[in-house]
């Protein structure tokens, strides 16, 4: 795992906006896995900077959304498929046919899965898969016990996880109880991961998944074994990490790894 510390929000927003750019200079049909939630807002606003500056391009890359509520149209404000397009979507020249979701609501939940999976593999697999993190240290909506291994397939929220959500809807009973979400087995299977983490509130999750023990009980403690990991963390959300200074004299001395051989 590579930990990355930053002082605020907004400079590990831009730094994953900056790996992604320049993955995207080594392969224009980048496969890209996209979260939703506050945290990913940041990358998606540098990212259509950049492509308003003309530094990156959609017409090749695809994408394919982590997770979706169950039971909400993509029209409805609050579907996963509504914040996608109005956060990010709407503003770079990605090609419809090149947007691939989890439905709300689709005809039978099982074989809607079972082709999400099916499409992810046709294109390759996901080259780079956005995450946050629950405070209860769910990624995409693998609730705490889920498998480790798991694949897209329907999830109960966590209880906190409807309440975290419901200041998103104006009644209590709307919130969504289920979503479908990539498994971790799934998000496991992109070649690199960045996970990003914001403030306070995050930092025991963030300590767990770093530096807990491999677990079902905390889902992004998993990425410990994915070779291509990179946790971009504000000061807020690094509070907990035992090993913080050597994280960041790792990322201070990471360009002088080729020195050595000189
Ligand atoms: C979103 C998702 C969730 C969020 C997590 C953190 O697609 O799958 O795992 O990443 O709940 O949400 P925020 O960023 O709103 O704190």
């Amino acid at each position: 795992m590579e930990v990355i510390i930053k002082s605020n929000y907004d400079e590990i927003c831009g730094e994953a906006a900056g790996i992604i750019q320049q993955e995207w200079q080594k392969k224009k049909n980048l496969v890209l896995g996209l979260a939703t939630g506050i945290t990913p807002l940041g990358i998606y606003r540098e990212i259509i900077e950049l492509h308003r500056k003309n530094e990156i391009d959609f017409t090749d890359v695809i994408v394919f959304s982590l997770d979706e509520y169950l039971g909400l149209e993509k029209d409805h404000p609050q579907s996963f498929a509504y914040y996608m397009k109005e956060n990010f979507l709407k503003y770079v020249n990605i090609k419809k046919e090149n947007i691939f979701r989890l439905e709300g609501k689709p005809a039978d939940i099982e074989t809607h899965c079972q082709e999400y999976e099916e499409k992810i593999k046709s294109h390759g697999g996901i080259d780079i898969q956005i995450l946050g993190i629950g405070r209860n240290g769910h990624i995409g909506f693998n609730e705490p016990g889920s498998s480790l291994s798991s694949r897209t397939r329907v999830k109960t929220l966590a209880e906190e996880t409807v309440n975290d959500n419901a200041r998103f809807f104006k009644n209590e009973q709307d919130v969504p109880r289920f979503c479908l979400t990539m498994g971790i087995g799934t998000v496991m299977e992109a070649k690199m991961i960045i996970l990003l983490a914001s403030g306070k509130n995050k930092s025991e999750a963030v300590f767990q998944c770093v530096e807990g023990p491999v677990t079902a009980s905390l889902p992004a403690s998993g990425l410990q074994l994915h070779p291509q990991v990179k946790i971009l963390v504000d000061e807020e959300a690094s509070s907990s990490l035992t090993r913080k200074e050597y994280y960041k004299w790792v990322f201070q001395n990471k360009d002088r790894v080729k020195d050595h051989l000189k």
